[in-house]
């Protein structure tokens, strides 16, 4: 399954229509597809707790613990965002700060958890300055290689709030859809539902005993 994450807080607009373009392309090279909006998920920031740094896995009982298998188990992912503040926006550094446990399972515990599998990453911007895409970009970059994702292509659409609408126009549906068969042909089959064998990962810890956790 190629995932998308529309990492956009508005389930509407240039960002998740592109990401469905390219989904579509992948649909069309035969893939199977699911796409995921931050906005239909409630999941908290990483909040580094003392917790956190003792033990593998993570202490937040959220809608992240639904994440998790399906970040695990997807053949290729492709993630789309808009620039907000020259970064990815918040909702989405919160489900990629909370891939800390990954981190933490390759850096710390030494446990080499995913198979290969190809990504991708939409972006659209305001502005017109190459520069601004730099604060999306590299976040998904590190996002990407917690979860053993190689960084196949990159689709940076910018000047979006001085082109006229509609949005997107054509070229760019064209150029999301190339990037959506190219990661359905690069997918690794052998990681369709692979689960990783980790202490922690049937695990939801019912207290982190974390103060800033509680609701
Ligand atoms: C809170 C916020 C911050 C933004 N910051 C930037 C920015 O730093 N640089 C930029 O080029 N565009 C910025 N934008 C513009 C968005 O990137 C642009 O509207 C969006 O990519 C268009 O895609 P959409 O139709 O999917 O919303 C910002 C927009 C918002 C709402």
């Amino acid at each position: 399954m190629i995932l998308g994450i529309n990492g956009h807080p508005r389930n509407e607009g240039t960002c998740r229509t592109l990401l469905e373009e390219a989904l579509e392309g992948a649909a069309q090279e035969g893939a199977e597809t699911l796409l995921v909006s931050v906005c239909e998920y409630h999941v908290r920031r990483c909040d580094s707790s003392e917790w956190c740094s003792s033990q593998a896995g993570c202490s937040i009982v959220d809608d992240m613990w639904k994440l998790y298998p399906l970040l695990a188990e997807c053949t290729g992912l492709i993630v789309a965002a808009p620039v907000f503040f020259a970064g990815v926006p918040s909702d989405l550094k919160a489900w990629i700060d909370r891939c800390n446990p990954f981190y933490k399972d390759r850096k710390i515990f030494h446990r080499n958890l995913f198979p290969q599998r190809p990504g991708a990453l939409i972006a659209t911007a305001g502005s017109e300055r190459p520069a601004d895409f730099i604060g999306t970009i590299e976040p998904v970059r590190a996002f990407f290689f917690t979860l053993g994702v190689q960084f196949e292509a990159q689709l940076l659409i910018g000047g979006l709030d001085t082109l006229p609408p509609p949005h997107p126009i054509l070229e760019h549906r064209v150029q999301a859809r190339r990037i959506g068969a190219k990661i359905a042909n690069l997918q690794n089959s052998e990681s369709a539902g692979w689960q990783p064998d980790l202490p922690w990962w049937n695990h939801i810890p019912e207290d982190g005993g974390c103060s800033c956790r509680k609701k």
